[in-house]
């Protein structure tokens, strides 16, 4: 299929994501911001913002969220402030609040990933009419993403695993709307919602909130320059439409996941230079946690060890104890720079960063559930009780969304939740069910088990946190910078609010997804403050950008 970029005439993979047609041809600035500088994929998941494009004239379109099912034109944005181009369709009266249509589920699930996929099944297995709606244009979430063309590659086993769990839920009779933003939350239950071209509430019963998580931010200098990414966003390109984030690639973070994208980028004829590893090498005195990781799942142990020696036969280097320490433009690429152990310079295409992940919990805070700071992980997590319910009466809240836990974690955690919930609304346990819940509680320990080992052998040293220059972005959307955070401190503010005010960090697009735990950890390292449950920034609805036009139409108008 023919796209049109700037005037050019591109040719797409019907399917794919309108980010991975341009990345293909070697496209990476996708738009310019207010103070000129370029940005491309970041995210691609969605949350970043800075993937903006006008698709046949219509501005502020995630690139990594469109998919190409047309022949379109495309042009850059000239600026994430264009927001003034869209609006109510001319001549249309506005809506009153009763035009809006209200579904009325038995159970909501929120978010189509392991997590809420699994638990939908359970909860409609033991009988409960279940609506889920999902962000992603198809569910699977960012751990089962399903391949976007078909005729590209076949299905690996995670794709295969994820496409028999999507199936057996669209099969159970579950409805599953795809390409739906959950935007606001409201106590008693209510949920605000868009999709393209419309808005409309839910009032469910019970009301289930697997909205996962995303990649942590990573302030170097550099960190928003096109072609440097998230992990998460270059192994989507790969999965989901085999396309490569650049020819020559570093990975730099901190677990497991960016050496599974070394794996698959090396298949698909990347040069990765190297991975560079925050934590330290796996010596002798990690034998214990190895052990652990073992018994608990020794299958994701295997997959490890495979990780690691394909990318010695590849020529990847691996290093440990080092991070990445900024990235600067170099003869039409980048140049990379670490520090640590090992320092060096790497000139790439690409940057993958992945130095973990934030809970995406705004639904949750928002409709007021209790959350708790954990110093461990230097995050919010959600308070539950054993079957995970939330504070909120009617409210459950599961995996990475509550506490960073990985998927599988997430899968077992919605069974047990999904069968809970439709036993709260009077719904009784086939023997059947009763034994995949029992199996789901012991997978959900095994997999918390083998999940807290990984950890520990993946800890990374604390000295290592690169100390941002004074001109360093701290708020991508915004564009403010460390220094100006640091000039707002020193004339008197003290708070997240008040710096705010003062700077407007936090309050673009994104909604301070990146700057807001980035701006918790300066403020507690230059004030002398522990970071608590009320040291970020309050989530504020809608939790996600929503065009005027699909909120001021009722869906289906
Ligand atoms: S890359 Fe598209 S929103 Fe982040």
């Amino acid at each position: 299929m023919k796209i049109e970029f700037e005037g050019e005439a591109l040719e797409a993979r019907p399917g794919e994501s309108l980010a991975a047609t341009l990345t293909a041809q070697g496209i990476r600035s996708f738009r310019t911001t207010e103070r000129g500088a370029e940005r491309g994929v970041f995210c691609g998941m969605g949350v970043c913002q800075d993937c903006l494009v006008e698709v046949d004239g219509k501005p502020n379109q995630r690139a990594c969220t469109v998919k190409v099912d047309r022949p379109m034109k495309v042009r850059r944005e000239g600026s994430g402030r264009a927001l003034a181009a869209s609006g109510p369709a001319a001549g249309r009266p506005p809506i009153t609040i009763e035009e809006i249509p209200v579904e009325r589920p038995q159970v909501l699930v929120v978010g189509a990933g392991p997590g809420g996929l699994a638990a939908a099944y359970a909860a409609r297995l033991a009988g409960a009419e279940v609506l889920v709606l999902d962000e992603g244009s198809a569910p699977g979430g960012q751990y089962f993403k399903q391949c976007s063309a078909a005729d590209v590659a076949s299905p690996d086993a995670q794709h295969q695993e994820g496409r028999r769990l999507i199936d057996d839920v669209l099969g159970s009779g579950v409805t599953v709307r795809s390409n739906v933003s959950v935007w606001g939350a409201f106590r008693p239950l209510e949920f605000a919602a868009t999709k393209p071209g419309g808005s409309f509430l839910v009032q469910p019963e019970q009301a289930i909130i697997a909205t996962g998580a995303f990649d942590r931010g990573w302030p170097v200098p550099g960190w928003t320059l096109p072609g440097v990414m998230t992990t998460g966003a270059a192994q989507t390109l790969w999965r989901t439409a085999r396309r490569l984030p650049g020819k020559r690639v570093l990975i730099a973070g901190n677990g497991p996941l960016n050496l599974q994208l070394a794996v698959e980028l090396v298949a698909g004829g990347a040069d990765v230079v190297a991975v560079v590893e925050a934590a330290p090498a796996v010596g002798v005195r990690r034998v214990r946690e190895i052990a652990a990781m073992l018994a608990n799942a020794p299958r994701l142990v295997a997959d490890g060890v495979r990780y690691i020696s394909t990318c010695r036969r590849a020529g990847v280097r691996l290093i440990n104890g080092s991070v990445l320490t900024s990235v600067t433009p170099h003869s039409g690429g980048l140049r990379a720079t670490i520090a640590g152990r090992e320092a060096a310079t790497f000139d790439v295409d690409v940057v993958c960063v992945g130095y973990g992940f934030h809970p995406s919990n705004e639904l949750l805070r928002a409709l007021g559930c209790e959350h708790a700071f954990d110093p461990e992980q230097g995050r919010l997590v959600t308070v539950r009780d054993t079957r995970g319910k939330a504070s909120v009466d009617g409210v459950w809240a599961l995996g990475d969304c509550t506490t960073l836990g990985g998927a599988r974690v997430g899968q077992a955690e919605g069974t047990l939740v999904g069968f809970a919930a439709a036993r709260t609304i009077g719904c009784a346990l086939s023997a059947e069910a009763v034994r995949l819940e029992a199996q789901a509680a012991a997978d959900a320990a095994r997999h918390r088990r083998f999940q807290r080992a990984l950890w520990q052998m993946y800890r990374m040293d604390e000295s290592l946190r690169v100390r941002p220059t004074g001109d360093t972005v701290m708020c991508r959307c915004e564009e403010v910078t460390y220094g100006q955070v640091e000039a707002a401190l020193a004339e008197g503010a003290t708070s997240p609010g008040e710096i705010k005010q003062e700077t407007r960090l936090g309050m673009g697009l994104c909604q301070a997804r990146y700057c807001g735990p980035a701006l918790e950890t300066f403020l507690a390292e230059q004030t002398g403050r522990s970071q608590d449950e009320t040291s970020g920034f309050a989530p504020r609805v809608p939790v996600k950008p929503v065009s005027v036009d699909d909120l001021s139409s009722p869906a289906g108008a």
